[in-house]
């Protein structure tokens, strides 16, 4: 017995947090701190202000849809709808709750405490209801620089381990001018589109103790353009303009998401004399060129 307890609290000791947290950040501010890349900026300023300005690093506000849709998931959902989730209110939230969304829009809620979790829940509610203040603490959050190079660089675990403190993956190895993060390791996903599928979604999420669905995209990139003969990566469609990476709100983008060809001929039918029907055939061709469904989600 006391073996087995000795191994639990050992287990529990190891439950590894990711690569870029000694311990769990107990407010919104301590988070952002941890994820904090404003360093990054100096030297790869043009990247900095493509990724500043895309969907990926207001990933908690979005257009601001998203912010909205997560305020009523919390309080149509887990508040009330989802009457065995075991809260009732904002204060007993927990991180496995926001999962349902945060999963995928800020991953890095797994180093944070449950009081995070109340903190972003009731930053959602007040920023869907106006106030600017909690959106703005909101975007202090987001899918930034080190979820890509640190975090989500590393799928396979038993292949690759587990991503390291202090290193940035990117596509070669050697040392890297940051002060925090010192060497540069070669990711073996990151041209690969498996990278962006860990959060652009194959269909419900069953690994959830509440499965939600949202993007489910790389699913149908996967079981549709794949097995077709597409032979692009996420990366190739949608770095073109860097790490903007811009969906169908970019004009250039979407002109190229479909070819729409129309032939039409005019003809007259004549059912009994005197009785003419003007008549038309129209062929509409509608070509999806994008790599997946659209629109997703
Ligand atoms: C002092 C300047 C400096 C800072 C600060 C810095 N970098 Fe770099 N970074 C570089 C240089 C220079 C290279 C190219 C190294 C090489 O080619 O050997 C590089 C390479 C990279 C690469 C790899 C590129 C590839 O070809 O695979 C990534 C990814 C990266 N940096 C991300 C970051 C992130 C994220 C931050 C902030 C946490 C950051 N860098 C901070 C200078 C910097
Ligand atoms: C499987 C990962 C995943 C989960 C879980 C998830 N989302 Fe998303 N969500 C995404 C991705 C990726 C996008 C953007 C791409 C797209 O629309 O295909 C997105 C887009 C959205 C958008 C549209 C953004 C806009 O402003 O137009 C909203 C709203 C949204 N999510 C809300 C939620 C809410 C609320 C939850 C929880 C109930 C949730 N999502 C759960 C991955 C996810
Ligand atoms: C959504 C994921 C994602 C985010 C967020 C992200 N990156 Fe990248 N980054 C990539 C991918 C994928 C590549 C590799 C593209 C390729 O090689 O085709 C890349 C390439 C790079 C490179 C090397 C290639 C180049 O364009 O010079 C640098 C440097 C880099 N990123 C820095 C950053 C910095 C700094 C940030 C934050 C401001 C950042 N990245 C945020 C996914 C991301
Ligand atoms: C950590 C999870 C995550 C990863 C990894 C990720 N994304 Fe995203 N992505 C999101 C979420 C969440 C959103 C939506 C944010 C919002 O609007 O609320 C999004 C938004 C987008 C959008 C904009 C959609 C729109 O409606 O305009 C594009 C395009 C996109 N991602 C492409 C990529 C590509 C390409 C990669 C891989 C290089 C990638 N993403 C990697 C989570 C991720
Ligand atoms: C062959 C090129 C191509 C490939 C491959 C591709 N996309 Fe796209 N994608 C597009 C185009 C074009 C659009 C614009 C569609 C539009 O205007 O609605 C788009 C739209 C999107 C959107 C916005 C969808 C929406 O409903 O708003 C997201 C998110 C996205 N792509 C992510 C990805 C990810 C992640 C991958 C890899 C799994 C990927 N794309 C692969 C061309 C591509």
């Amino acid at each position: 017995m006391r073996l087995l307890r000795l191994m639990a609290v050992l287990l529990f000791i190891a439950l590894p947090l990711t690569a870029v947290a000694a311990e769990k950040a107990k407010s919104i501010d301590e988070l952002a701190k941890m994820y904090d890349v404003s360093s990054c900026k100096g030297c790869h300023t043009k990247i900095y202000e493509e990724w500043e300005k895309s969907y990926h690093a207001s990933s908690l506000v979005g257009s601001p849809r998203t912010m909205a849709t997560i305020a009523s998931a919390v309080k149509d959902g887990i508040l009330k709808e989802w009457t065995k989730s075991g809260a009732k209110e904002v204060k007993d939230i927990k991180v496995e709750h926001m999962l349902s969304c945060l999963k995928c829009h800020l991953p890095q809620i797994k180093d944070a405490t449950d009081a995070v979790a109340q903190e972003i829940a009731k930053a959602a509610i007040d920023g869907a209801a106006g106030d600017d203040a909690a959106k703005a603490k909101l975007k202090k959050l987001g899918i930034n620089c080190l979820t890509c190079h640190n975090h989500k660089a590393l799928i396979h675990k038993w292949t690759d381990g587990e991503p390291e403190a202090g290193v940035i993956y990117g596509n070669k190895e050697g040392a890297h001018a940051d002060a925090k993060f010192k060497s540069l390791k070669k990711s073996p996903i990151m041209k690969e589109s498996i990278l962006c599928g860990q959060c652009h979604g194959l269909g419900p999420n069953f690994d959830l103790t509440e499965p939600t669905q949202c993007a489910t995209l790389y699913g149908s990139y996967l079981h549709a353009y794949v097995p077709s003969g597409g032979n692009k990566t996420c990366q190739e469609c949608h770095m073109t303009k860097g790490h903007f990476m811009p969906g169908y709100r970019d004009p250039e983008q979407a002109k190229k998401a479909v070819t729409v060809s129309v032939d039409a001929t005019g003809y007259y039918f004549l059912p009994k004399p005197g009785d003419s029907q003007p008549t038309a055939k129209v062929t509409v061709k509608m070509l999806n060129n994008a790599g997946h469904r659209i629109p997703d989600g």
